[in-house]
């Protein structure tokens, strides 16, 4: 099933289950590096696109050396965990991309956990994307008060790379249920990254999704659901697992 709610810039497709969802995420993937071996992946972390890493991984499985360009930038990272902590996205995408996929430190750029000066890695993770970038494909979820990244509801967004005082929604985060301590802050890509990004790949899946899905299909664009400004990018495929996209 597919919606074209407003335009043809932000497309829609149901997928069944989780797995479906997944695997038509490896797809996608898959082709779009197939068109650009150098490809430079912005990869959110959580639980939404961890079957949808492993099933992309195992597809380059024969095929090592095609993937042997691509480039991955971290879309977000918690602030004030310890380096080796299980709960950092850098565990996360160490374990489900860069290792599977055998992603070089010179392929690779993300926000360490423990900087010392957050804000000086903020601005040298923007300088080195301004080098690298833009971002080809930016895989995101979608976080359950409309957050993309660490880019939390409010007021104002920040267009770069940046420290992000954390919603109670994102102190909840599974991801961090078991850290060794809470997380103090967020360090993100802002949404002008995000925006930047050639094209965008949101992944939605799970009965709790489901009220911010609907607020991102029927809602205003505005800076209280971060999410809706993705109807400001030229090129967002959405998928989403029929559970998330009941009722709508
Ligand atoms: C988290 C992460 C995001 C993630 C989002 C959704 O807080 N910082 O990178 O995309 O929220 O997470 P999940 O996929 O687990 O619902």
């Amino acid at each position: 099933m597919r919606y074209h709610p407003h335009n043809r810039h932000f497309l829609f497709f149901v997928q069944p289950d989780y797995e479906e969802m997944s695997r038509r995420a490896a797809r996608h993937l898959h082709a779009k590096v197939r068109e650009r071996p150098d490809l430079l992946l912005c990869a959110a972390t959580g639980g939404t696109p961890t079957r949808a890493y492993r099933l992309f991984a195992e597809s380059w499985e024969n095929h090592r050396r095609e993937v042997s360009r691509l480039r991955v930038v971290k879309l977000d990272e918690w602030g004030g965990l310890p380096p080796g902590d299980a709960g950092t996205c850098e565990a996360y995408l160490r374990e489900h991309l860069l290792g599977p996929l055998g992603v070089t430190p010179d392929r690779y750029l993300g926000f360490r956990p423990d900087a010392p000066d957050p804000a000086a890695e903020c601005d040298a993770v923007a300088s080195a994307l301004d080098e690298r970038g833009p971002v080809d494909v930016c895989v995101l979820g979608l976080g359950v008060n409309g957050h993309l990244g660490f880019n939390e509801p409010g007021p104002a967004l920040h267009p770069h790379a940046h420290v992000a005082a954390l919603s109670r929604e994102s102190l909840e985060h599974p991801m961090v249920r078991h850290a060794a301590g809470a997380p103090l802050f967020g360090m993100t890509l802002g949404i002008g990254d995000i925006l930047r990004a050639r094209s965008v790949l949101l992944l939605v899946n799970g009965a709790h999704k489901r009220e911010a899905l609907r607020r991102l299909i029927t809602g205003p664009v505005a800076t209280e659901f971060p999410a809706s400004l993705l109807w400001l990018h030229a090129d967002v495929t959405c998928l989403c697992d029929a559970d998330a996209a009941e009722g709508l």
